[in-house]
């Protein structure tokens, strides 16, 4: 079997059949579950995205009700891993930690070893309910500040800028985190969610394969491109460069520009175009204006000279800076959205499993004989 160069990286190869979302690249089209991105962005909670993810239905008020209290009651990691997050916190990367942190939480985890479909529904929330607490407990940590513990009466959102900063958010600032949660919630065949259906499809458990998609986020071309995004915002800012100079000067040199470019949106990215929306409503209410027009002026020119759309992460990194998030938290805090996504395709591939194994062109010498040591 021979591979096109379009074949290259899987571009264009159905991986799995999947409910949770579907993108219309060529119209910049996101549905989550047939809901238009849009709409989750104006109108949705992230509770409510990862009730949809995990349902298929929107919840009602009960049934919503329940899911917050199960969020709220398994946000404290146990013993096990407060005990390692102090080293953690001295000796590794936030998306280390994560990766880590997360493989030590199933040691403790009340269902063990069951994977039945609703101890795995319970692993799953209990999953996404943890993934914030780790973050905001090791930032803490490693500044040499005491953990703040969750508070069960706050949201998702709320309750993740509580425990990073000890102060409770404004509304507009939570609704604002709260949007960036909902955007980042899910997004078809990502090289994460991915890498999580893989390891599933071997009937590994669930833990393993939320280490598994925490491990592919890591990389600066899927999650790890709005950190770099932020330390790109600050280069200029300390070089004093012309924005479009610079980044004449990168493609120039052919280096990749992050924040830029999709294998499937040839448009905008319609998450793109809220997060814009909100850099630009930050940047009026900080007065600092410096990252949101540098990153307009970054725009226009990659559109001028590539033709290329900024994707998720690019207007996320203002985003984040103005919430005061740690730039090298901006993955992880990605990590704190897709959890709902990644834990939702794991079950949806263990409803329906069969394994991930595709074939490959080989490219190397023909069969030879082997020749032992001595009389080479
Ligand atoms: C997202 C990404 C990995 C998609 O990769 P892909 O589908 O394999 O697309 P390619 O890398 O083959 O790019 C196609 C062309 O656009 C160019 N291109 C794509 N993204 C680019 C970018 N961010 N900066 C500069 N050029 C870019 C490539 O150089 C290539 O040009 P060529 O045909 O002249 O060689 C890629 O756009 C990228 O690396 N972006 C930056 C990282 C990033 O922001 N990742 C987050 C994604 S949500």
């Amino acid at each position: 079997m021979t591979m096109g160069k379009s074949g290259k990286g899987l571009e264009g190869v159905v991986a799995a059949q999947t409910a949770l979302s579907d993108i219309d690249g060529k119209q910049g089209k996101l549905w989550y579950v047939g809901y238009d991105i849009h709409d989750l962005a104006d109108h949705a909670t992230f509770e409510e995205v990862i009730y949809l993810l995990h349902h298929l239905e929107l919840p009602n008020e009960a049934e919503l009700g329940r899911l917050r209290e199960q969020l709220a009651a398994d946000r404290e990691p146990h013993g096990f891993v407060m005990d390692l997050l102090p080293g953690l916190a001295q000796r590794t990367q936030p998306m280390e930690m994560l990766r880590t942190a997360m493989s030590a939480t199933q040691a403790d985890d009340p269902d063990g070893e069951d994977n039945s479909e609703e101890a795995n529904y319970r692993k799953a929330i209990r999953i996404c309910a943890v993934v914030p607490t780790l973050v905001a407990h090791y930032d803490r940590l490693r500044n040499g500040l005491e953990v703040v513990p969750p508070d069960p009466n706050l949201s998702q959102a709320a309750n993740f800028l509580w425990m990073l900063t000890g102060e409770k958010a404004d509304d507009e600032t939570v609704h604002m985190f709260d949007t960036c949660l909902v955007l980042h919630a899910d997004h078809t065949m990502n090289a994460s969610t991915f890498s999580a259906r893989v390891s599933a499809a071997t009937l590994s458990d669930i833990h393993s394969a939320i280490v598994a998609a925490i491990c592919a986020l890591k990389g600066p071309l899927h999650g790890g491109a709005n950190e770099q995004v932020r330390r790109m915002l600050d280069e200029i800012r300390e070089t004093g460069a012309d924005p479009r100079d610079y980044l004449k000067g990168k493609l120039e040199r052919h280096e990749k520009v992050m924040g830029f470019g999709h294998r499937v949106y040839k448009t905008e990215d319609p998450r793109a175009t809220h997060l814009r929306e909100m850099a630009k409503t930050l940047a009026e209410k900080t007065g600092e204006p410096f990252f949101w027009e540098t990153s307009r002026a970054l725009e226009e020119a990659m559109m001028e000279e590539k033709g290329l759309h900024p994707n998720v992460d690019f207007y996320a990194a203002s985003v984040y800076s103005y919430l005061g998030i740690p730039e090298d938290l901006f993955t992880p805090v990605f990590a704190c959205s897709r959890v709902s996504g990644w834990t939702a395709h794991v079950r949806e591939q263990y409803a329906d499993n069969r394994l991930i194994r595709p074939d490959h062109e080989y490219i190397g010498p023909q069969p030879r004989s082997w020749t032992p040591m001595s009389d080479r």
